[in-house]
């Protein structure tokens, strides 16, 4: 089987590609990716000298590329990770999240059925996509599959369109799809713009890590790897036109994980209990906060027996050791124009 994964050199989707190329050695796995400031051929070094694995760059705004890709490689199935996927980004410039979020998912899905044509009952278009399109939680409940779609930011607006033309181009042109909405993940190769790495990178170099708000907002973490996993028994059992939810049954306030976070970096650099809690700043909120994301995932535990393998504790953990232990793609990824990027974000209230 020729597989598509799109946004393969980003954080989440090399944890897919290196799972898929490891484990179905039988299967072409082709990384289409563009390489944006997210995008790092770093984060897959180990497998790139795989036979079954082939390295595409390109744009999925670039309908003419699609063309050519699929009439060249003839996929059978397409894994679509490819997002501008940071919320605060989506804030400054909603557009970028319209192109390539929005646009390039039709285009996908407009090339696929366009190569699969003749017989589309051979094939598979895997949507990825997020619980922020179910809006924001109060103190109690969980998104589930029925939860009606309420996104509030540019980001999570763009999602919910693209999952909406995944829904229709099932309905429509009976393009088999699957969609899974998956809650925060956390885990090395993760780009240190989002909570976890950017605090773990600003303790590290006793720099004010910035909580938004009074840090009081929720998120339910999953490990990177158990949502890879997750994305292997959708892609090969999930039901066809059906949505799953992944979410790791760990809720965190922001300023429970981080206090969490500091501690366990104190005790792994030997720093005595309570330093790295001082480097805790409170800053400006973002707009239109969502207050608390929560997911059932019981569909997809017991219909196809997923569950996380880890504990927050120990995925936290390993997750800031893989950090410690690779300070060149800490490095790599902080220079240029991060800097800037970082600067105009967290100004202090
Ligand atoms: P990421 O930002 O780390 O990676 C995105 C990848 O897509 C990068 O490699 C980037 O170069 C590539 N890309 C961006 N625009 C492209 C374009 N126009 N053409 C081709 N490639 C392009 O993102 P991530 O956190 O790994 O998220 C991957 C997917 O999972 C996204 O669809 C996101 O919405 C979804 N998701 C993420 C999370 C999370 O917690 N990170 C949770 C649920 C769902
Ligand atoms: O829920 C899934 C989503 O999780 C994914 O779809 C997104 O791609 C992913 O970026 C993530 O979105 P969040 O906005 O929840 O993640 P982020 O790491 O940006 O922020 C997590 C929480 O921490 C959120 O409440 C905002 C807060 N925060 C974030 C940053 C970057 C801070 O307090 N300080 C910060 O510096």
């Amino acid at each position: 089987m020729k597989i598509l994964i799109t946004g393969g050199a980003g954080f989440i989707g090399s944890h897919v590609v290196r799972l898929f190329v490891t484990k179905y050695p039988n299967y072409q796995i082709y990384n289409l990716d563009k390489l944006t400031y997210a995008g790092n051929l770093q984060n897959l070094s180990d497998i790139e000298e795989r036979e079954n694995y082939t390295f595409l760059k390109g744009d999925i705004v670039d309908a003419a590329f699609l063309e050519e890709a699929f009439a060249k490689y003839k996929f059978d199935a397409v894994i679509h990770l490819a997002a501008e996927s940071h919320v605060d980004r989506s804030i400054s410039d909603p557009l970028a999240f319209v192109q390539t979020n929005v646009i390039g998912t039709v285009n996908l899905l407009n090339t696929a059925r366009k190569h699969w044509a003749d017989d589309l009952s051979k094939h598979l278009f895997y949507h990825i996509s997020t619980d922020e399109v179910y809006g924001s939680l109060g103190e109690d409940g969980l998104f589930t599959e029925e939860t009606a779609y309420d996104p509030r930011s540019p980001y999570s607006a763009s999602k919910a369109s693209s999952d909406h033309f995944v829904r229709a181009y099932f309905h429509t042109y009976g393009l088999p799809v699957k969609i899974s909405n998956c809650s925060n993940n956390y885990g090395p190769n993760h780009f240190p713009e989002k909570l976890i790495p950017l605090a773990i990178n600003n303790i590290k170099n006793e720099r004010p890590v910035p909580v938004y708000g009074k840090g009081e907002n929720v998120r339910d973490w999953l490990y990177v790897l158990d949502h890879a996993r997750a994305i292997d028994v959708i892609f090969h059992e999930g039901k066809l036109g059906d949505t799953y939810n992944i979410g790791g049954v760990n809720e965190w306030k922001n300023l429970d994980l981080i206090e969490l976070l500091c501690d366990q970096m104190d005790e792994k650099l030997n720093r005595e209990k309570g330093h790295s809690r001082k480097l805790i700043t409170f800053v400006k909120d973002r707009a239109g906060h969502d207050l608390r994301y929560a997911i059932d995932s019981s569909k997809l535990m017991d219909e196809l027996g997923w569950k996380p393998s880890v504990t927050f504790e120990e995925g936290l953990s390993k997750t800031v050791d893989w950090y410690l232990q690779n300070p060149e793609w800490l490095e790599n990824v902080t220079s240029g124009n991060y800097q800037s990027y970082y600067e105009q974000q967290y100004t202090d209230r």
